[in-house]
């Protein structure tokens, strides 16, 4: 099916598949997707390896927001980078993942990553996912997405990424990140998660990925005609 060019926004609680499922759209109507999540979880790694956030996430918010301004943090080949450094794999630990929600919290991380954003949306025909994406990034986007799933069935999933990748993975050390994280996004001053009043909700508990394309293709065809 033919698709109009539009900006998609997808928003959610962590670990409902909205990266897989982005992906999948990008791929299917050949847009370009980006995951906003990674720039949080790039400058958390930053923040780790130059001692702006300490072992009980005590934030240096001054040090962080001034090395920001010579913090080149960007996608390229294969996945995000900071210079010439891919860090792809560093950003989907659990060190960086106990830390990217208090990261996120920082107004000046949250413009220093906005702005990065922002950059992509004249290109049109892009599928964004995060946390604010449809509230705050693009508000404007035509197309805003909600994603949400039960705990249990997240955590089961980000437990069977993560082995699939060899590392360990504890379902209740999982599921508590991931319950911690929901809890910092929704409830922090700047952008918190929260659903856009013209987004539409996607519950995948029960749902294949199939299934979830099917349904946003009815969902297309319904809003903007074949
Ligand atoms: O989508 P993710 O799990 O990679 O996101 C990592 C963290 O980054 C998440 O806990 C909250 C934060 N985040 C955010 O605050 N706003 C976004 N648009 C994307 C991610």
């Amino acid at each position: 099916m033919s698709i109009p060019d539009i900006i998609i926004a997808i928003d959610g609680y962590s670990s409902t598949g909205k990266s897989s499922f982005a992906k999948i759209i990008a791929n299917e109507f050949s847009f370009l997707y980006l995951d906003s999540g990674a720039l949080y979880r790039g400058v958390t790694l930053f923040a780790i390896e130059n001692g702006f956030i300490s072992d009980d996430n005590t934030i240096d918010v001054p040090g962080l927001t001034l090395a920001l301004e010579d913090l080149d943090l960007h996608f390229g080949e294969g996945g995000t980078y900071i210079g010439e450094r891919c860090i792809e794999s560093e950003i989907r630990g659990l060190g960086v993942a106990g830390k990217v929600s208090p990261i996120a919290t920082v107004p000046q991380v949250r413009d220093y990553v906005d702005r990065k954003l922002r950059e992509f949306g004249s290109a049109k025909r892009i599928v964004m996912d995060g946390r604010d994406i449809g509230t705050t990034v693009f508000p404007e986007a035509e197309l805003k997405l909600f994603m949400t799933a039960d705990p249990l069935v997240r955590a089961q999933r980000r437990a069977d990424e993560m082995k699939a990748k060899g590392d360990e993975a504890d379902l209740d050390a999982v599921l508590k990140n991931l319950q911690e994280r929901d809890y910092i996004d929704s409830h922090r001053e700047t952008s918190p998660l929260t659903q856009a009043p013209d987004a539409i909700v996607l519950d995948n508990s029960h749902m294949t990925m199939e299934q979830q394309l099917e349904w946003l293709k009815d969902v297309i065809a319904e809003r903007f005609g074949e």
